[in-house]
């Protein structure tokens, strides 16, 4: 495997995720570059590799894992398939990145970690949010002391649901909008609070507007207790109208701060005829919108990329990786059993034989 020069990157899938990481590696491109990508539906790898040069296409990524000048694959499959995924590509001795949320289950986590230990390959875990512009700025001024003692931190992700089939279908996604983006909001108030541990998950879940297309809940509010005293507070919809919203507040005992990641940066216009595209999951460009600009790079997506590719070549240590990952799904397993239970989750809590974290909210151990 090159150990110099640019990181060559296989991506599995090829549609909504594997598209912002293309761009990504292209929006930067001085460290990595995408040589191959794998996905099932004949046709789809190919069009994703035409649209951003990739020169290696597969439709079955094990293949693709035979390619020997892959060093890191990034997965933007199903949550469902991203056990299997990655211990096939550290058996094939690459590192990985595998999207959020890590998996389905605590026993996946594990076994994630451990093979990845075995095979000498990092996990890194795709929380693009440690990387977004203007959260970092929040947290660079948190830890110069800016806001005193931490006692809050709120962050929530709100649309009207997701683009895919099978975020619908539980067994695939393993849970509604709190799995999906609960987990964005668990690992920002982990990561901004410095890793406390967490004492205490409460949590409610309900559906509001898509029943008739899931078992999964579309409205979830999660508060995280930590044992240093702070809080988290998570709130996720995918029963909010008009685009997608992304925004975190953090509260000290000498100051506060809000950070609205979409609309703070957004250009408010009024328009009769539309226009090409406003921001994600926005459902008309017709009348008053707020067109981002730079959306990706605002996300932080192509620093994320920056950072794992540089992680592999051992200039930066990985800041997000799959033990945080596996922070993440217990607090979703805690979120569940206690809006399934309608009761707070003393941690750890951590029941074995869970197939779907939203089962403990359909069924939660007594
Ligand atoms: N970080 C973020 O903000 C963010 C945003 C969107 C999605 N995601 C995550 O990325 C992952 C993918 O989501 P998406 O929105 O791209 O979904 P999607 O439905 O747009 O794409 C899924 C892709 O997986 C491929 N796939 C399915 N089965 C496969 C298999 N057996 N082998 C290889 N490829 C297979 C599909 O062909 C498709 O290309 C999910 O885990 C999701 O949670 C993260």
């Amino acid at each position: 495997m090159a150990n110099k020069g640019k990181v060559k990157v296989g991506i599995i899938g090829s549609q909504f995720e594997a598209t912002i990481h293309a761009e990504s590696f292209q929006i930067l491109p001085h460290e990595a570059e995408v040589v191959a990508v794998a996905s099932p539906t004949p046709g789809h790898a190919a069009d994703l590799a035409k649209k951003y040069n990739i020169p290696n296409v597969y439709t079955d990524y094990r293949e693709m894992l035979k390619q020997p000048e892959i060093e890191m694959v990034t997965i933007t499959a199903p949550n469902r398939l991203h056990c299997q995924m990655t211990v096939d590509i550290a058996n094939a001795g690459k590192h990985v990145v595998c999207e959020k949320p890590l998996c389905m289950t605590l026993e996946e986590a594990d076994l994630m970690i451990e093979t990845c230990q075995k095979q000498g390959v990092l996990l890194m875990y795709a929380e693009e949010l440690f990387f977004a512009p203007k959260y970092v700025k929040v947290k660079e001024m948190a830890d110069q002391g800016a806001f005193g003692d931490l006692y809050l931190v709120k962050q929530s992700e709100k649309h009207f649901g997701p683009h895919g089939a099978w975020f619908w279908d539980v067994n695939q996604s393993g849970g509604g909008v709190f799995m999906d983006m609960g987990c964005h909001g668990i690992a920002f108030a982990y990561w901004f609070l410095g890793r406390p541990k967490l004492k205490r998950v409460t949590a409610r879940m309900s559906t509001h507007v898509h029943g008739n297309l899931t078992r999964g809940e579309d409205n979830s509010i999660c508060i995280l207790e930590f044992e240093n005293g702070a809080m988290g507070l998570i709130e996720d919809s995918w029963a909010k109208r008009g685009g997608m919203d992304d925004r975190m507040e953090v509260y000290g005992s000498e100051g506060v701060a809000y950070a609205n990641l979409l609309m703070g940066n957004a250009i408010p216009t009024f328009s009769e005829n539309g226009y090409g595209y406003a921001v994600e999951k926005a459902p008309t460009t017709k009348g008053w919108t707020y067109p981002v600009f730079d959306e990706l790079y605002n996300y932080g997506f192509p620093q994320e990329m920056v950072h794992f590719a540089r992680c592999v070549r051992g200039k930066e240590t990985c800041i997000v990786t799959g033990e945080d990952g596996r922070f993440v799904q217990e607090a979703l397993y805690a979120g569940y059993q206690s809006a399934g239970l309608g009761q707070s989750v003393e941690m750890p809590f951590k029941p074995q034989g869970v197939a779907r974290p939203i089962d403990l909210w359909f069924n939660p151990i007594k």
